[in-house]
Protein backbone atom coordinates (compact mmCIF):
# COMPACT_ATOMS: atom_id res chain seq x y z
CA UNK A 1 0.00 0.00 0.00
CA UNK A 2 1.24 3.59 -0.90
CA UNK A 3 0.97 6.81 0.84
CA UNK A 4 -0.43 10.12 -1.17
CA UNK A 5 3.31 10.85 -1.69
CA UNK A 6 4.23 7.42 -3.00
CA UNK A 7 5.97 6.27 -0.20
CA UNK A 8 5.57 2.68 1.33
CA UNK A 9 2.91 3.33 4.20
CA UNK A 10 3.70 -0.10 6.17
CA UNK A 11 7.09 -1.89 6.19
CA UNK A 12 7.70 -4.55 4.25
CA UNK A 13 8.18 -7.64 6.22
CA UNK A 14 11.65 -9.63 5.79
CA UNK A 15 12.99 -11.78 8.41
CA UNK A 16 10.70 -13.64 10.36
CA UNK A 17 7.56 -12.08 11.08
CA UNK A 18 6.36 -11.02 14.65
CA UNK A 19 3.34 -13.22 16.09
CA UNK A 20 0.42 -11.27 17.93
CA UNK A 21 2.12 -10.03 20.74
CA UNK A 22 4.54 -7.11 19.83
CA UNK A 23 8.20 -7.15 21.20
CA UNK A 24 9.94 -6.29 23.58
CA UNK A 25 12.16 -3.89 21.56
CA UNK A 26 12.34 -1.79 18.22
CA UNK A 27 15.74 -1.80 16.57
CA UNK A 28 15.33 1.41 14.43
CA UNK A 29 18.41 1.92 12.14
CA UNK A 30 18.56 4.90 9.75
CA UNK A 31 19.97 4.39 6.28
CA UNK A 32 21.17 5.64 3.45
CA UNK A 33 23.38 4.32 1.20
CA UNK A 34 25.02 1.43 3.18
CA UNK A 35 24.69 -1.21 0.88
CA UNK A 36 28.42 -2.52 2.36
CA UNK A 37 27.42 -2.19 5.63
CA UNK A 38 24.28 -3.56 6.54
CA UNK A 39 24.86 -7.37 5.75
CA UNK A 40 27.44 -7.34 8.28
CA UNK A 41 25.48 -4.88 10.40
CA UNK A 42 22.23 -7.81 10.37
CA UNK A 43 24.75 -10.86 10.98
CA UNK A 44 26.34 -9.43 14.05
CA UNK A 45 22.78 -7.43 15.49
CA UNK A 46 20.86 -10.75 14.66
CA UNK A 47 21.90 -12.81 17.35
CA UNK A 48 22.55 -10.01 20.26
CA UNK A 49 18.85 -8.56 19.68
CA UNK A 50 17.15 -11.55 19.29
CA UNK A 51 17.26 -12.73 23.27
CA UNK A 52 16.28 -9.49 24.01
CA UNK A 53 12.26 -10.37 22.34
CA UNK A 54 12.97 -7.27 19.66
CA UNK A 55 12.47 -6.54 15.71
CA UNK A 56 14.41 -4.59 13.38
CA UNK A 57 12.96 -1.68 11.78
CA UNK A 58 15.06 -0.25 8.89
CA UNK A 59 14.03 3.24 7.09
CA UNK A 60 16.20 3.81 4.32
CA UNK A 61 16.34 7.05 1.80
CA UNK A 62 19.02 5.02 -0.21
CA UNK A 63 19.79 5.39 -3.82
CA UNK A 64 21.89 2.26 -3.93
CA UNK A 65 21.36 -1.12 -2.85
CA UNK A 66 20.65 -1.52 0.23
CA UNK A 67 17.20 -2.42 0.38
CA UNK A 68 17.93 -5.68 -1.99
CA UNK A 69 21.49 -6.41 0.33
CA UNK A 70 19.11 -5.84 3.28
CA UNK A 71 16.49 -8.83 2.25
CA UNK A 72 19.08 -11.09 1.35
CA UNK A 73 20.87 -10.65 4.89
CA UNK A 74 17.30 -11.25 6.88
CA UNK A 75 16.55 -14.25 5.14
CA UNK A 76 16.94 -16.39 8.10
CA UNK A 77 17.06 -13.72 10.58
CA UNK A 78 14.70 -15.22 13.44
CA UNK A 79 13.42 -11.71 14.05
CA UNK A 80 10.73 -9.37 12.50
CA UNK A 81 13.11 -7.00 10.26
CA UNK A 82 10.86 -4.50 8.76
CA UNK A 83 11.82 -1.83 5.80
CA UNK A 84 10.42 1.05 4.94
CA UNK A 85 11.96 2.66 1.74
CA UNK A 86 11.47 6.43 1.32
CA UNK A 87 11.92 7.34 -2.56
CA UNK A 88 13.92 10.10 -3.43
CA UNK A 89 10.90 12.56 -3.31
CA UNK A 90 9.82 11.42 0.42
CA UNK A 91 12.62 12.00 2.46
CA UNK A 92 11.42 15.00 4.58
CA UNK A 93 13.58 15.82 7.26
CA UNK A 94 16.29 13.64 6.20
CA UNK A 95 18.17 11.69 8.97
CA UNK A 96 15.75 12.80 12.00
CA UNK A 97 12.88 12.37 9.45
CA UNK A 98 13.72 8.55 9.20
CA UNK A 99 14.05 8.39 12.75
CA UNK A 100 10.64 9.91 13.72
CA UNK A 101 9.12 7.46 11.22
CA UNK A 102 10.46 4.55 12.32
CA UNK A 103 9.65 5.28 15.83
CA UNK A 104 6.13 5.64 14.49
CA UNK A 105 5.98 2.25 13.60
CA UNK A 106 8.31 0.56 16.58
CA UNK A 107 5.74 -2.17 18.39
CA UNK A 108 8.14 -2.33 20.98
CA UNK A 109 8.43 -0.79 24.74
CA UNK A 110 11.75 0.69 23.96
CA UNK A 111 13.27 2.13 20.83
CA UNK A 112 16.74 1.74 20.28
CA UNK A 113 18.21 3.69 17.64
CA UNK A 114 21.66 3.07 15.78
CA UNK A 115 23.56 3.66 12.92
CA UNK A 116 24.19 1.23 10.43
CA UNK A 117 27.93 1.50 9.40
CA UNK A 118 28.82 -0.18 12.60
CA UNK A 119 30.05 3.09 14.58
CA UNK A 120 28.00 1.83 17.04
CA UNK A 121 29.21 -1.53 17.80
CA UNK A 122 26.36 -3.76 17.79
CA UNK A 123 27.41 -5.32 21.47
CA UNK A 124 27.22 -1.87 22.93
CA UNK A 125 24.30 -1.45 21.29
CA UNK A 126 22.41 -4.44 22.20
CA UNK A 127 24.56 -4.18 25.70
CA UNK A 128 23.00 -0.28 26.13
CA UNK A 129 19.14 -1.49 25.14
CA UNK A 130 19.25 -4.62 27.58
CA UNK A 131 20.50 -1.89 30.50
CA UNK A 132 17.69 0.67 29.28
CA UNK A 133 14.97 -2.19 29.62
CA UNK A 134 15.74 -2.63 33.22
CA UNK A 135 15.80 0.64 34.35
CA UNK A 136 13.14 3.23 35.66
CA UNK A 137 13.85 5.81 33.10
CA UNK A 138 12.96 7.18 29.85
CA UNK A 139 15.81 7.67 28.08
CA UNK A 140 19.36 6.18 27.86
CA UNK A 141 22.16 7.69 26.15
CA UNK A 142 25.52 5.97 24.63
CA UNK A 143 27.77 9.05 25.40
CA UNK A 144 31.32 9.38 23.76
CA UNK A 145 32.36 11.82 26.87
CA UNK A 146 32.44 9.90 30.14
CA UNK A 147 33.44 7.62 31.70
CA UNK A 148 35.08 5.20 29.54
CA UNK A 149 34.05 6.70 26.64
CA UNK A 150 35.76 7.89 23.54
CA UNK A 151 35.37 9.22 19.83
CA UNK A 152 38.19 7.44 18.06
CA UNK A 153 35.93 6.36 15.22
CA UNK A 154 35.50 10.30 14.56
CA UNK A 155 36.65 10.63 11.42
CA UNK A 156 40.13 12.60 11.50
CA UNK A 157 40.69 15.51 14.44
CA UNK A 158 38.97 18.39 12.15
CA UNK A 159 35.51 16.20 13.12
CA UNK A 160 36.47 15.58 16.54
CA UNK A 161 37.13 19.42 17.30
CA UNK A 162 34.18 20.46 15.85
CA UNK A 163 32.14 17.35 17.98
CA UNK A 164 33.25 18.53 21.04
CA UNK A 165 33.10 22.45 20.13
CA UNK A 166 29.55 21.87 19.13
CA UNK A 167 28.42 20.12 22.20
CA UNK A 168 29.97 22.81 24.47
CA UNK A 169 27.62 25.61 22.33
CA UNK A 170 24.56 23.10 22.48
CA UNK A 171 25.30 22.40 26.37
CA UNK A 172 25.53 25.93 26.85
CA UNK A 173 22.57 26.75 25.01
CA UNK A 174 20.66 24.42 27.79
CA UNK A 175 22.53 24.47 30.41
CA UNK A 176 19.67 23.07 32.61
CA UNK A 177 18.20 20.54 30.66
CA UNK A 178 21.49 19.20 29.60
CA UNK A 179 23.58 19.47 32.78
CA UNK A 180 23.32 15.94 33.23
CA UNK A 181 23.49 14.75 29.51
CA UNK A 182 27.24 14.34 28.37
CA UNK A 183 26.52 13.60 25.04
CA UNK A 184 23.34 15.24 23.51
CA UNK A 185 23.95 14.41 20.15
CA UNK A 186 25.06 10.93 20.05
CA UNK A 187 23.59 8.66 17.58
CA UNK A 188 22.97 5.81 19.87
CA UNK A 189 20.05 6.03 22.07
CA UNK A 190 17.30 4.03 23.62
CA UNK A 191 13.70 5.77 24.47
CA UNK A 192 11.05 4.06 26.26
CA UNK A 193 7.95 4.18 23.32
CA UNK A 194 5.51 5.24 25.72
CA UNK A 195 7.31 8.55 27.16
CA UNK A 196 7.90 9.65 23.48
CA UNK A 197 5.46 12.42 22.53
CA UNK A 198 6.12 11.68 18.42
CA UNK A 199 3.17 15.08 18.14
CA UNK A 200 6.15 17.28 20.25
CA UNK A 201 9.02 16.27 17.50
CA UNK A 202 10.54 18.60 14.47
CA UNK A 203 12.35 16.21 12.58
CA UNK A 204 14.97 18.48 10.97
CA UNK A 205 18.69 17.55 10.42
CA UNK A 206 21.07 14.78 12.26
CA UNK A 207 20.54 15.65 16.09
CA UNK A 208 17.28 13.96 16.86
CA UNK A 209 18.54 13.03 20.37
CA UNK A 210 19.00 16.81 21.03
CA UNK A 211 15.53 17.52 19.95
CA UNK A 212 13.98 14.81 22.21
CA UNK A 213 16.06 16.02 25.40
CA UNK A 214 14.75 19.46 24.57
CA UNK A 215 10.91 18.97 23.56
CA UNK A 216 10.85 16.04 26.61
CA UNK A 217 12.00 18.36 30.02
CA UNK A 218 10.74 15.66 32.00
CA UNK A 219 11.67 12.61 30.75
CA UNK A 220 14.40 11.00 32.81
CA UNK A 221 17.76 10.35 31.21
CA UNK A 222 20.76 8.27 32.01
CA UNK A 223 24.02 7.47 30.15
CA UNK A 224 26.21 4.37 29.08
CA UNK A 225 29.89 5.04 28.57
CA UNK A 226 30.99 3.48 24.97
CA UNK A 227 33.83 3.66 22.79
CA UNK A 228 32.95 4.78 19.09
CA UNK A 229 33.98 3.02 16.25
CA UNK A 230 35.18 3.65 12.64
CA UNK A 231 32.66 3.94 10.12
CA UNK A 232 33.31 0.30 8.32
CA UNK A 233 33.11 0.97 4.60
CA UNK A 234 31.31 4.18 3.08
CA UNK A 235 31.16 7.68 3.81
CA UNK A 236 29.86 9.80 6.24
CA UNK A 237 26.43 12.07 4.96
CA UNK A 238 27.39 14.73 7.38
CA UNK A 239 28.21 17.66 5.28
CA UNK A 240 28.84 21.63 5.47
CA UNK A 241 24.93 21.59 4.08
CA UNK A 242 23.91 19.46 7.29
CA UNK A 243 26.17 21.66 9.21
CA UNK A 244 23.82 24.69 7.97
CA UNK A 245 20.94 22.77 9.29
CA UNK A 246 22.36 22.01 12.13
CA UNK A 247 22.77 26.00 12.95
CA UNK A 248 18.89 26.42 12.12
CA UNK A 249 17.79 23.47 14.40
CA UNK A 250 19.50 25.37 17.50
CA UNK A 251 18.01 28.51 16.66
CA UNK A 252 14.63 26.78 16.29
CA UNK A 253 14.87 25.20 19.63
CA UNK A 254 15.96 28.53 21.30
CA UNK A 255 13.75 30.92 19.29
CA UNK A 256 10.13 28.63 20.07
CA UNK A 257 11.81 28.75 23.81
CA UNK A 258 11.90 32.63 23.20
CA UNK A 259 8.40 32.80 22.37
CA UNK A 260 7.16 30.80 24.99
CA UNK A 261 8.43 33.29 27.71
CA UNK A 262 6.14 36.59 26.15
CA UNK A 263 3.61 36.68 29.23
CA UNK A 264 0.84 39.25 30.22
CA UNK A 265 -0.26 40.73 33.84
CA UNK A 266 1.31 43.23 36.78
CA UNK A 267 4.02 40.64 36.87
CA UNK A 268 4.86 40.80 33.56
CA UNK A 269 4.56 44.86 33.53
CA UNK A 270 7.76 44.56 36.57
CA UNK A 271 9.30 42.71 34.07
CA UNK A 272 9.34 44.76 31.46
CA UNK A 273 10.78 47.30 33.53
CA UNK A 274 13.47 45.83 34.87
CA UNK A 275 14.25 45.03 31.25
CA UNK A 276 14.18 48.75 30.80
CA UNK A 277 16.41 49.02 33.50
CA UNK A 278 19.25 46.41 32.02
CA UNK A 279 18.78 47.70 29.41
CA UNK A 280 19.89 51.62 30.27
CA UNK A 281 22.61 49.80 32.50
CA UNK A 282 23.95 47.59 29.52
CA UNK A 283 23.94 51.16 27.30
CA UNK A 284 26.30 52.71 30.63
CA UNK A 285 28.24 49.44 30.10
CA UNK A 286 28.08 49.61 26.65
CA UNK A 287 29.54 53.04 26.64
CA UNK A 288 32.25 52.31 28.95
CA UNK A 289 33.15 49.90 26.62
CA UNK A 290 33.22 51.76 23.04
CA UNK A 291 36.21 53.72 25.35
CA UNK A 292 37.58 51.36 26.10
CA UNK A 293 37.33 49.75 22.07
CA UNK A 294 38.01 53.27 20.60
CA UNK A 295 41.21 53.22 22.91
CA UNK A 296 42.48 50.19 21.57
CA UNK A 297 41.82 50.59 18.36
CA UNK A 298 43.45 54.16 18.08
CA UNK A 299 46.77 52.41 19.93
CA UNK A 300 47.03 49.69 16.83
CA UNK A 301 46.29 51.83 14.04
CA UNK A 302 47.90 54.92 15.26
CA UNK A 303 51.49 53.97 17.18
CA UNK A 304 51.41 50.37 16.30
CA UNK A 305 50.26 50.55 12.98
CA UNK A 306 47.76 47.93 12.18
CA UNK A 307 45.46 47.61 9.98
CA UNK A 308 42.70 49.41 10.53
CA UNK A 309 40.77 45.77 10.31
CA UNK A 310 42.80 43.99 12.01
CA UNK A 311 43.09 46.53 14.80
CA UNK A 312 38.89 46.69 15.06
CA UNK A 313 39.18 43.03 15.68
CA UNK A 314 41.99 43.23 18.69
CA UNK A 315 40.07 46.36 20.30
CA UNK A 316 36.99 43.91 20.28
CA UNK A 317 38.62 41.18 22.29
CA UNK A 318 39.87 43.77 24.75
CA UNK A 319 36.33 45.85 25.14
CA UNK A 320 34.53 42.59 24.69
CA UNK A 321 36.48 41.20 28.01
CA UNK A 322 35.96 44.77 30.21
CA UNK A 323 32.52 44.42 28.60
CA UNK A 324 31.85 40.83 30.46
CA UNK A 325 33.34 41.32 33.61
CA UNK A 326 31.17 44.50 34.38
CA UNK A 327 27.55 42.98 32.76
CA UNK A 328 28.27 40.03 34.00
CA UNK A 329 29.22 41.07 37.27
CA UNK A 330 26.75 44.38 37.70
CA UNK A 331 23.97 43.46 35.47
CA UNK A 332 23.19 39.66 35.96
CA UNK A 333 24.90 38.82 38.79
CA UNK A 334 21.98 37.57 40.41
CA UNK A 335 20.15 35.89 37.93
CA UNK A 336 23.29 34.47 36.14
CA UNK A 337 22.61 30.74 35.83
CA UNK A 338 25.30 28.84 33.92
CA UNK A 339 28.55 28.14 34.51
CA UNK A 340 31.57 30.73 34.34
CA UNK A 341 33.00 29.22 31.10
CA UNK A 342 29.55 28.97 29.82
CA UNK A 343 29.05 32.47 30.04
CA UNK A 344 32.28 33.67 29.04
CA UNK A 345 32.30 31.47 25.61
CA UNK A 346 28.71 33.04 24.73
CA UNK A 347 29.89 36.13 25.17
CA UNK A 348 33.02 36.01 23.67
CA UNK A 349 30.68 34.32 20.91
CA UNK A 350 28.29 36.16 20.34
CA UNK A 351 30.64 39.51 20.20
CA UNK A 352 32.72 37.73 17.22
CA UNK A 353 30.04 36.60 15.13
CA UNK A 354 28.97 40.18 15.41
CA UNK A 355 32.53 41.85 14.76
CA UNK A 356 32.38 39.80 11.53
CA UNK A 357 28.84 41.50 10.55
CA UNK A 358 30.95 44.29 11.33
CA UNK A 359 33.93 44.90 9.71
CA UNK A 360 32.27 44.96 6.13
CA UNK A 361 30.25 48.25 7.11
CA UNK A 362 33.21 49.03 8.73
CA UNK A 363 35.36 49.13 5.72
CA UNK A 364 32.49 50.58 3.53
CA UNK A 365 32.50 53.65 5.80
CA UNK A 366 36.23 54.25 5.49
CA UNK A 367 35.59 53.34 1.64
CA UNK A 368 33.36 56.07 1.87
CA UNK A 369 35.40 58.76 3.33
CA UNK A 370 34.46 58.76 7.02
CA UNK A 371 37.39 58.47 9.88
CA UNK A 372 37.99 54.98 11.22
CA UNK A 373 37.56 55.70 14.92
CA UNK A 374 33.82 57.48 14.05
CA UNK A 375 32.99 54.25 11.69
CA UNK A 376 33.93 51.73 14.65
CA UNK A 377 31.96 53.53 17.15
CA UNK A 378 29.05 54.18 14.45
CA UNK A 379 29.11 49.69 13.88
CA UNK A 380 29.45 49.14 17.10
CA UNK A 381 26.10 51.70 18.13
CA UNK A 382 24.40 50.25 15.15
CA UNK A 383 24.76 46.70 16.87
CA UNK A 384 23.74 47.60 20.42
CA UNK A 385 20.32 46.90 20.32
CA UNK A 386 20.61 43.73 19.15
CA UNK A 387 23.67 43.02 21.55
CA UNK A 388 21.34 43.38 24.23
CA UNK A 389 18.66 41.42 23.27
CA UNK A 390 20.82 38.20 22.59
CA UNK A 391 22.87 38.95 25.89
CA UNK A 392 19.39 39.45 27.75
CA UNK A 393 17.42 36.86 25.86
CA UNK A 394 19.62 33.93 25.27
CA UNK A 395 22.92 34.62 26.99
CA UNK A 396 21.95 34.85 30.47
CA UNK A 397 18.02 33.33 30.54
CA UNK A 398 19.89 30.25 29.88
N1 LIG B 1 17.26 7.21 6.38
C1 LIG B 1 18.31 8.05 6.40
N2 LIG B 1 18.19 9.27 5.77
N3 LIG B 1 19.45 7.71 7.01
C2 LIG B 1 20.48 8.57 6.99
C3 LIG B 1 20.43 9.82 6.36
C4 LIG B 1 19.21 10.18 5.72
O1 LIG B 1 19.06 11.26 5.12
N4 LIG B 1 21.63 10.45 6.55
C5 LIG B 1 22.40 9.58 7.24
N5 LIG B 1 21.71 8.45 7.49
C6 LIG B 1 22.13 7.26 8.22
C7 LIG B 1 23.44 6.67 7.74
O2 LIG B 1 23.23 5.75 6.70
C8 LIG B 1 23.97 6.03 9.01
O3 LIG B 1 23.40 4.77 9.21
C9 LIG B 1 23.49 6.98 10.10
O4 LIG B 1 22.37 7.65 9.57
C10 LIG B 1 24.57 7.97 10.51
O5 LIG B 1 25.01 8.67 9.39
P1 LIG B 1 26.55 8.97 9.10
O6 LIG B 1 26.63 9.58 7.76
O7 LIG B 1 27.37 7.74 9.35
O8 LIG B 1 26.78 10.07 10.19
P2 LIG B 1 28.05 10.37 11.08
O9 LIG B 1 28.79 9.14 11.44
O10 LIG B 1 28.79 11.48 10.45
O11 LIG B 1 27.27 10.96 12.37
C11 LIG B 1 26.93 10.13 13.44
O12 LIG B 1 27.55 10.58 14.59
C12 LIG B 1 27.10 11.87 15.03
C13 LIG B 1 27.84 12.27 16.27
O13 LIG B 1 29.21 12.34 16.03
C14 LIG B 1 25.41 10.10 13.63
O14 LIG B 1 25.12 9.12 14.62
C15 LIG B 1 24.86 11.40 14.10
O15 LIG B 1 23.49 11.25 14.45
C16 LIG B 1 25.62 11.84 15.32
O16 LIG B 1 25.20 13.12 15.72
MN1 LIG C 1 28.79 7.28 10.72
Amino acid sequence: SQTPDGSAAVPQDLGTPGGDRPPRLSVVVPTRDEAENVSLLIDRLVPLVAPLDAEILVVDDSDDDTPAVLARAALDAPLPVRLLHRPAHARTGGLSGAVLLGAGHARGDWILVMDADLQHPPTTAAMLAAVAMRHDVDVVIGTRYAGNGSREGLDGPAREVTSSWATRLVKSLFPRRLATVSDPMSGLFAVRRDALRLDRMNPVGFKVLLELLVRHPAARVAEVAYEMAARHAGQSKASLREGMTFLRHLFRLRGQRLIGQIRTGPRALRERLRELGRLVAFGLVGLSGMVVNTAVLWFCYEPAQLHHLLGAAVATQVSTSWNFLLVDNLIYRRTRRAGLPARAVRFFLLNNVLLLLRLPVLQALVWAGVGVLAANAVTLGALFLLRFLVNDRVIYTA
